[in-house]
């Protein structure tokens, strides 16, 4: 009975922090790691191919048929490894507008309950509390101020050799935080039992020492 795998989902706006946190949390429970952004990326990527715009039915067979893969860090979309171009600008916010069409949700939904496998899943996105796994054993919403989640996404590309700009980059996240808080179908919003963090002041290590202590608070409270 796949309910009973335990969850950890950690939701929030991009670049909250949330992937970093999870992947750690995960590896330190050794639980399967679900990143949900990735599958919402590679449905944009995957719409990328060939000049045609693609109506929302055809985004919808896409997600479905998606033939992607992750083998450990890495992401394999049609046997080709685009782990470098889902991180994109582009491609983030591209997902965001797929991810507002409620048939490509419809279409992913199984595919992310999938990675519920023993002895445990931490999964991360927006609506991994809300709509994927409603019954997940602790939520967290994850949350920083857009000035600062802004200067972490700058730090992080300019460290990857990549080009950014802070003031395109606060206006981005701005325009997709509000797509994805505004679209009707599983909009980005805070469970009502989730655990709210506001990371502004955290380090990514102290934000994960946090999400453990909850995590075995509720074990303690079950045994
Ligand atoms: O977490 P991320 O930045 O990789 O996600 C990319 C986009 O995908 C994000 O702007 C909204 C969408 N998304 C979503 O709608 N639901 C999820 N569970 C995860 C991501």
């Amino acid at each position: 009975m796949s309910k009973a795998i335990p969850v950890i989902a950690i939701d929030g706006p991009s670049a909250s922090g949330k992937g970093t946190v999870a992947q750690q949390v995960a590896r330190i429970l050794g639980f399967h790691f679900l990143d949900s952004g990735a599958l919402y990326r590679l449905v944009a990527l995957a719409s990328f191919a060939g000049a045609q715009q693609h109506s929302e039915a055809e985004l919808a067979t896409l997600a479905r048929e998606l033939d992607a893969r992750f083998d450990g860090d890495r992401i394999i979309l049609e046997n080709k490894d685009v782990t470098d171009a889902l991180r994109e600008e582009s491609c983030g916010r591209h997902a965001s507008v797929v991810a507002a069409i409620p048939a490509v949700r419809a279409s992913l939904l199984a595919r992310q309950r999938a990675f519920r496998r023993e002895p445990g899943l931490v999964a991360d996105g927006r609506d991994m509390g809300t709509v994927v796994f409603p019954d997940a054993g602790l939520k967290v919403f994850l949350t920083a101020s857009a000035e600062e989640r802004a200067r972490r996404r700058y730090k992080q590309l300019i460290e990857k050799g990549m080009d950014a700009n802070l003031p395109s980059l606060l206006r981005d996240l701005e325009e997709r935080d509000r797509r994805d808080m505004a679209r009707s179908s599983a909009p980005l919003v805070a469970a009502a039992d989730a655990l709210m963090v506001d990371s502004s002041k955290l380090g990514a290590d102290q934000v994960v020492e946090l999400v453990l202590g909850e995590w075995r608070k509720k074990q303690n409270r079950v045994l």
